[in-house]
């Protein structure tokens, strides 16, 4: 069946076994909802009737009682006989927006329970007992109690107001200004259904870089439609605040966040957004970072600038997440090195509602790079983690990189904040140090395409950045195998081929483009291929010479002591490991090192040898994912079967030209031959 891949991974199609849906048509013969549901709970009944009538081919009935046997029951432990299979432990671990699901025996008979402390968590129960089943596991014995690790699970949109998407590769932005608020694509729903399928709770939907427009009264309406879009399914809006938009829509002559006449000028805009959007979550900023006005503009402090908004917001319980991603104009040291120098000296001075975002590196959504050691430099303020979705620089929306293991990476690396297992999970979850509200961000790669994400695969970054939000434990390989079987069902072939070409992806990526702790040299601008040789830009520290430092000797940027010292940011330990060339793990070492071109590496050859080679097995790789998706031909459909195809084609492509454009241009220094078994540049 042709697929445009619009229905993500909520699919729904007929489960193929027979007797695999009888026993479900069996096992859930009614659904019952209270009377009057409220909005959420409406939600999960529409979905679970539309989910369970495109799986099982049957219109389950929805009743408001149970009647018959192996009824499915929707509940908030009011009533007792719920209290009576439910305890107040299991309430307590499903917490306030968690969900239990079980299956029991009653009156000689059986029944399915979703039961929740709360709406929501009715409706990411109902979600998650679809999934099961299309998953095709059993319902007998279904015992399982979740809850979300992280309070607000965000996308963070980088649209502009004009509806360009900036680093969006999927089309334009979903947000049809000119139409709302009276017209209304019914994307939107589908959108929150998206947000709301794999848990994620709010969505913040402008760009960062974002003029102040969407601030006046007249978008606020538009924004207020939105929100009553997303709302029946528990997704809150937030925006991004322009430190100037007192100048630039509020008539002041100044943003100084000290000034009274600039701090009662957000309160007023505050009380407007509220009365227009009653559940308005908060802003996001950024101040005083690549051109963007803020505190720093009138020598205030970050601290000035997010707690003047945070009083604001505060009456309305609204949260303000800050960005730490900073590099200023005036501060010619090691870029990396810059976020904790402007942020650490403000620990403690933050209000509680002020979140400090943080990039998962201190560089910016390298293929890989070392933690930010900011998550582990700032122990009295709430941090939380921003990843990117959108592929800006792994290949965008044509080169596939399952982004997970890339995150599981971050969100196990060990900052030894409060001694080892401080992890970067529990310093944002807030088990390290009780901090709420808890934040975690993904930038979105989502557009107007019709498969929304431009690459058919990336949904899966989607996806995973979701599932990833509501539980930082899951494991890349649960993640992938959840998201194939619902996108692409069971065949057993189908399914083997295509986690290994998730998993493998990313580290590919870095293979052919950026290895062995190389970062920051693609193509200028577009910031898509290569581009080593980039050597003026606006600011030395966007040029790439300025990342590899290749020269005669060798290469690598030095951040130990006689370089940078970036790594002194860093705990002893990860000094220890990271600041010795011998010990360091290969895969940081021109981060940390400026290695000789003759370096001894593990495998017994040169770094330089070791470099050609590792841009060829990148181009390698790339080969056998398309041999490992030519295999698939037959065992899924023709259109996105063909989808896939041509971008790993272009894939390949684009891995020769990075391997040939890095060797012939740092050949330049190294003056060594290319050893054996790398192709030479075509
Ligand atoms: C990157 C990206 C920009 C973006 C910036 C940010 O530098 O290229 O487009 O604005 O990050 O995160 O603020």
């Amino acid at each position: 069946r042709a697929d445009d891949g619009y229905r993500l991974w909520l699919r729904y199609d007929p489960i193929p076994d027979a007797s695999l849906r009888q026993a479900y048509t069996g096992a859930i013969s009614e659904i019952v909802i209270p009377e009057n549901p409220r909005p959420l709970v409406a939600s999960a009944r529409d979905e679970l009737v539309a989910g369970l009538r495109g799986l099982l081919g049957a219109d389950i009935p929805v009743v408001t009682k149970a009647t018959r046997d192996n009824a499915l029951i929707l509940g908030i432990p009011r009533d007792p006989w719920i209290a009576a299979v439910v305890n107040e432990a299991d309430l307590r671990e499903a917490g306030v927006e968690g969900y239990v699901l079980r299956r029991i025996a009653h009156e000689g008979g059986h029944r399915t329970l979703i039961v929740a402390n709360r709406d929501s968590g009715l409706l990411y129960g109902a979600f998650a007992l679809l999934r099961h089943l299309q998953s095709h596991q059993s319902l007998d014995n279904l015992n399982v109690i979740s809850a979300p690790k992280i309070q607000r699970r965000l996308l963070n949109h980088w649209d502009d107001m004009n509806r360009h998407v900036e680093r969006g590769y999927a089309g334009f932005s979903l947000w049809e200004w000119f139409y709302l608020p009276e017209i209304r694509d019914p994307r939107y729903r589908d959108y929150a259904r998206a947000l709301a399928s794999i848990g994620l709770n709010g969505t913040v939907i402008t760009n960062v870089n974002a003029n102040a427009q969407i601030l006046t009264a007249p978008y606020l309406a538009k924004v207020a439609a939105l929100a009553q879009e997303f709302r029946p399914w528990g997704v809150r809006i937030y925006l991004t605040a322009r430190f100037s938009a007192p100048i630039e829509i509020g008539g002041l002559k100044t943003a100084d966040p000290l000034d009274p006449a600039v701090a009662a000028w957000w309160q007023g805009k505050v009380a407007e957004i509220y009365r227009t959007i009653p559940d308005f979550g908060g802003f996001l900023v950024k101040a005083n970072s690549e051109g963007q006005p803020g505190p720093q503009d009138y020598k205030r402090t970050h601290a000035d600038g997010a707690n003047m908004l945070a009083d604001a917001v505060q009456p309305y319980n609204g949260i303000v997440m800050w960005r730490a991603f900073v590099y200023s104009p005036d501060n010619n040291d090691d870029r990396v090195k810059q976020a904790v120098t402007e942020f650490a000296p403000l620990d403690g001075k933050f209000r509680q509602n002020v979140i400090v975002q943080i990039k998962n590196g201190p560089l910016d959504f390298m293929p890989r790079e070392p933690f930010s050691p900011l998550f582990g430099a700032m122990p009295n303020t709430r941090l939380a983690a921003e990843l990117q979705i959108t592929q800006e620089y792994l290949g965008q929306s044509i080169d596939l990189a399952f982004l997970a293991p890339m995150w599981r990476e971050v969100l196990d690396a060990d900052t030894y904040a409060n001694g080892k297992g401080t992890t970067i999970a529990s310093i944002v979850d807030g088990s390290a140090k009780l901090q709420h509200p808890s934040v975690i961000a993904g930038v979105a790669n989502t557009g107007t395409d019709r498969n929304w994400t431009g690459h058919l695969l990336a949904q899966a970054n989607w996806y995973a950045f979701g599932r990833l939000a509501w539980d930082h434990q899951l494991s890349s390989e649960k993640i992938a195998d959840e998201w194939t079987r619902l996108t692409f069902g069971h065949d057993d072939t189908a399914v083997s081929t295509i986690n290994k070409m998730l998993l493998g992806s990313r580290e590919t990526v870095v293979n052919y483009s950026m290895p062995l702790g190389l970062t920051h040299i693609m193509a200028e601008g577009h910031h898509y291929g290569p581009g080593p040789w980039v050597d003026k830009l606006g600011r030395a520290d966007w040029t790439s010479v300025y990342y590899h430092k290749a020269d005669e000797k060798g290469l690598g940027f030095d951040r130990t002591a006689t370089g940078s010292n970036a790594l002194a940011q860093y705990a002893p330990e990860w000094q220890k490991l990271w600041g010795n060339v011998e010990t360091c793990p290969e895969n940081l070492l021109l981060w940390f090192h400026h290695v000789s071109w003759d370096h001894k590496m593990k495998s017994g050859r040169t770094l330089w040898d070791e470099l050609c080679l590792r841009y060829q097995q990148g181009v390698d790789e790339v080969r056998a994912l398309r041999r490992d998706w030519d295999s698939l031909k037959g065992r899924i459909d023709e259109e996105r079967f063909t989808h896939v195809a041509q971008r790993l084609a272009r894939q390949e492509k684009e891995a020769i030209n990075w391997r040939d454009s890095c060797l012939l241009y740092f050949q330049q220094f190294s003056k060594r031959p290319l050893p054996t078994g790398v192709e030479p540049a075509t």
